[in-house]
């Protein structure tokens, strides 16, 4: 199977992203371009990209496309038109970390290119000032590059790190889409599944629909489907059934955002998973590559949560589903506090129990 290249730079600074429109999937399977910095801003906030990591790599390569033309001839103005590119991505939504940790990144390189350029005289060494503008933009694009390729890497390492979980004919429950589709490729929740597969084990998993916009059945059950892994759909409210049926053996989700103390948000439901899976004594495990630790807030308390549409409910898909003028409540995370976490994959390995000191140990710059 060709693994899904979720995202990706075409060409040179005069190239443009190409990423899988996943609003349509499981329907159609359509490549979305971007040439400019509102088209990547727009796909971030409708989610045709979306999970933690991909939305970090769109933004890193919106500020490509935001600055590659810009006319600027003096690299301080050019780092201006940056951060101005880079307060406007971060508005796009605001709960992934990822979004800001890729931004903050683009900014580091673009000044780190700018102060290299700026130390051999003349001033501004061959081709002038212009000359310098133009490899500031070139180091923007690498960096954009690595952060997807590095991403590749980490999913890779997350799998690896997780392998032994998942045992020869067990059930395993996940919540949303933390597959390829939500980074560069191979995904984090179902990195472990993926390498399982590949290493010849047999096993099932439970996909829940999640509401409202349908990341699990629309994408979840696509790619693992599609990656000829044994899935099951379930609605949301089943997860309880299924748990007291002895189905699930373990529950595997992504995150978004994971605070010092390692309370993790991630797809609204999560929580609700994690105090299930503690009542029927089944391990709760997330997976997430460094990029999605935030270790400048002390707990899940300071996580903003995003609030989605009242639409998103009410008409979902198209159809009414529930009265028009309905009021509606729509969150589209929540925190699971760390204590119902058993364990976390990461890039570095698996982080458990989950204290602060582990995460501070494991997540070091
Ligand atoms: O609203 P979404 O679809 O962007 O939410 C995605 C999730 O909650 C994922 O579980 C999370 O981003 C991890 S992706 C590896």
């Amino acid at each position: 199977m060709n693994a899904l290249r979720t995202i990706e730079w075409v060409g040179d600074l005069d190239g443009h992203v190409a990423l899988i429109d996943q609003t349509l999937l499981p329907e159609r399977l359509e490549i979305l371009r971007c040439a400019d910095v509102e088209c990547i801003w727009e796909a971030i906030r409708n989610l045709r990209v979306r999970g933690a990591p991909a939305i970090g790599i769109a933004a890193a390569m919106g500020v490509v496309l935001a600055v590659r033309a810009a006319p600027e001839d003096d690299p301080q103005r050019l780092i201006m038109r940056i951060d101005e590119a880079c307060d406007y991505l971060a508005t796009a939504r605001p709960t992934a970390v990822n979004l800001f940790w890729a931004l903050e990144r683009m900014k580091r390189c673009a000044r780190g290119a700018a102060a290299e350029l700026a130390t051999p005289s003349p001033p501004w060494g061959e081709g002038g000032a212009r000359g310098s503008v133009n490899q500031i933009k070139l180091a923007l694009l690498n960096e954009a590059k690595a952060i997807r390729d590095e991403d590749a890497a980490m999913c890779r390492a997350i799998g690896r790190a997780g392998l032994h979980l998942i045992r020869e004919g067990i059930g395993v429950l996940t919540h949303c889409n933390a597959g390829g589709l939500a980074t560069a490729e191979y995904g984090t929740a179902l990195a472990p599944l993926y390498a399982a597969h590949e290493a010849g084990r047999h096993f099932r998993v439970f996909a829940t629909e999640t509401r409202p916009l349908l990341q699990g059945s629309r994408l979840t059950a696509w790619e693992l489907q599609r990656a000829d892994i044994d899935v099951t759909v379930i609605c949301d409210s089943m997860a309880a059934q299924v748990m007291r049926a002895s189905k699930v053996n373990l529950v595997i989700v992504g995150a978004d955002r994971i605070a010092a103390n390692g309370d993790v948000a991630n797809k609204i439901g999560t929580y609700g998973l994690a105090v299930l899976a503690k009542a029927h004594a089944i391990p709760f495990y997330v997976a997430a590559p460094s990029s999605t630790f935030d270790l400048s807030i002390a707990d899940g308390s300071q996580i903003p949560i995003e609030q989605r549409s009242a639409e998103e409910i009410r008409r979902g898909f198209g159809r009414l589903t529930a009265p028009e003028d309905v009021a509606c409540y729509s969150p589209a995370f929540d925190v699971t506090p760390a204590e119902l976490v058993t364990g976390i994959f990461t890039d570095r390995g698996l982080i458990a129990p989950v204290t602060r000191a582990a995460i501070a140990d494991a997540i070091r710059p």
